[in-house]
C-alpha cells in the first residue's frame, strides 16, 4: 500500500518555503489556501499579495519541489490567486474601495511621467489588478488623450463617475475644466479640488491607484500628501545630470512629508535604431540607477525611447496594449513588477511611516 500524503506533512514541508521578496515563510503568511489531497495528487493555491509578483515562478517550482518530497506525493497541481493587501492608513482616513495609492513624480515635465503613469497602469491591470489612474496634473491633465478617452460618464447619485478604458477606471482634472480654461490654482481650492477626485468619485474595487501628479517637486507632492495618505511615490527621471538632480529634489520632498519612496525608473535611458539595431544613449547611461544607489532607494527599471510609444500616446493607444512584444512594453511590465512588490513588502511593515531612511 502506498503512503497516503498527510496534510500536516505537506504543510510542515511548505513551512520551508520563503516568500522571497517577504522573506517569510508561505504558511506563516497564510498563503497556502484549498490544499487538496486526492490519493497521490496534491492541489493547492498559493494566495500571493500581488497579480502582478515578480517571482512567481521561482515560487511555483519551490513549492512544487518542497510538496514533492513529501512521501506518497506523485503529482502537485500549484494554482495561483492574489489579494493585494489594503493600505490601512487609507481605510483608516477615507471610506473608499481604495488599497493603495502611487504617486508617480518627476522634478520635471517631459521627462515622461504621464506616458509611465499611464502605461505601469495598463501593464498592472493587464496582469490582472485592478487599477485607477488619476490624472491630478492640473497644469497639463493629458491622461485622457493618452488613453483616448474624451470624456467621463454622466455622474450618478450625485456622484462622479469613472470612466473605462484598457481595464482601467480613470479620473482627471481635464474632465473637470475647461479644455482652453486658464484655471489659477490657489493652495486650498488645488486641495479640495485634489480630494474631490477621490472622495466624490464612484470608484469600484482599486487594488493600486495610480496619480500622476504636476510635474516639479514640493507644492503638488504637498498638496496630494495633505489631502490623501499615500503609499509611496515613484521619480521618473531621464539619465540626464541636470533631470537627475531635479528627480534628487523629488525623492527629498517626499522623504520630507513621510512618504515612502519606492523607487526610480529611468525613462529615455537609450534608443535602438530600428534599421541597424544599434544602441545609442542618447541622455547618458545609468545615472538614475546610480542616483537610486546613493540615496539608498530602489531603482525600478529603465526603459528605452521608442517613437511608438509617442505615437501612441498621441493616438490614445498605450504602448503596452499595442506592441505587447516590444522591448518598452517588456520593461514596463517588469517595472509594473517590481513596483507591485514594493507595495507589498511596504504592507507588511509594522509602520511604513517609521522606516522611511
Ligand atoms: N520612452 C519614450 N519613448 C518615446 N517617446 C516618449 C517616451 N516617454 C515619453 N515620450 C514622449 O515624450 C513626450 C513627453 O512625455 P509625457 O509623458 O507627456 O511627459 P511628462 O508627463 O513628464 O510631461 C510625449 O510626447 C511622450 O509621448
Ligand atoms: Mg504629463
Amino acid at each position: 500500500m502506498p503512503t497516503q500524503p498527510n496534510r500536516d506533512a505537506i504543510m510542515a514541508a511548505l513551512s520551508h518555503v520563503q516568500e522571497p521578496e517577504l522573506h517569510r515563510d508561505l504558511v506563516s503568511l497564510n498563503m497556502i489556501q484549498d490544499l487538496q489531497i486526492s490519493g497521490s495528487n496534491v492541489g493547492l493555491t498559493v494566495m500571493l499579495t500581488t497579480p502582478a509578483c515578480p517571482l512567481k515562478g521561482q515560487i511555483e517550482s519551490e513549492v512544487r519541489n518542497a510538496v514533492m518530497q513529501v512521501p506518497g506525493v506523485q503529482q502537485v497541481n500549484v494554482r495561483f490567486d492574489a489579494n493585494v493587501r489594503a493600505d490601512n492608513r487609507i481605510s483608516g482616513r477615507l471610506n473608499l474601495p481604495i488599497r493603495n495609492i502611487i504617486a508617480v513624480a518627476s522634478g520635471k515635465g517631459g521627462v515622461g511621467k504621464t506616458t509611465v503613469a499611464v502605461n505601469l497602469a495598463v501593464a498592472l491591470s493587464q496582469m490582472g489588478a485592478q487599477v485607477g489612474l488619476l490624472d491630478a496634473d492640473i497644469y497639463g491633465p493629458n491622461v485622457p488623450q493618452m488613453l483616448g478617452v474624451q470624456r467621463m460618464p454622466d455622474p450618478r447619485d450625485g456622484k462622479l463617475v469613472p470612466a473605462r478604458a484598457y481595464g482601467l477606471q480613470l479620473m482627471s482634472m481635464g474632465f473637470l475644466i475647461q479644455p482652453d480654461q486658464a484655471v489659477i490654482w490657489r493652495g486650498p481650492m488645488l486641495h479640495s479640488a485634489i480630494r474631490q477626485l477621490f472622495t466624490d468619485v464612484a470608484w469600484a474595487e482599486v487594488d493600486y491607484m495610480v496619480v500622476d501628479l504636476p510635474p516639479g517637486t514640493g507644492d503638488a507632492q504637498l498638496t496630494l500628501a495633505q489631502s490623501v495618505p499615500l503609499t509611496g511615490g515613484v521619480i521618473v527621471s531621464t539619465p540626464q545630470d541636470v533631470a537627475l538632480s531635479d528627480a534628487r529634489r523629488g525623492l527629498a520632498a517626499f522623504r520630507q512629508l513621510q512618504v515612502p519612496v519606492l523607487g526610480i525608473i529611468e525613462n529615455m535611458a537609450y534608443f535602438i535604431a530600428p534599421d541597424s539595431g544599434q544602441r545609442y544613449e542618447i541622455f547618458g547611461y545609468g545615472g538614475a540607477e546610480r542616483a537610486a544607489q546613493e540615496l539608498r532607494v530602489p531603482f525600478l527599471g529603465r526603459l528605452p525611447l521608442d517613437p511608438r510609444a509617442r505615437e501612441g500616446g498621441d493616438q490614445g493607444k498605450p504602448i503596452v496594449a499595442t506592441y505587447p512584444d516590444s522591448e518598452i512594453a517588456q520593461a514596463f511590465r517588469d517595472i509594473a513588477r517590481q513596483l507591485a512588490a514594493q507595495v507589498s513588502v511596504l504592507s507588511f511593515r509594522p509602520d511604513p511611516e517609521l522606516k522611511i531612511i
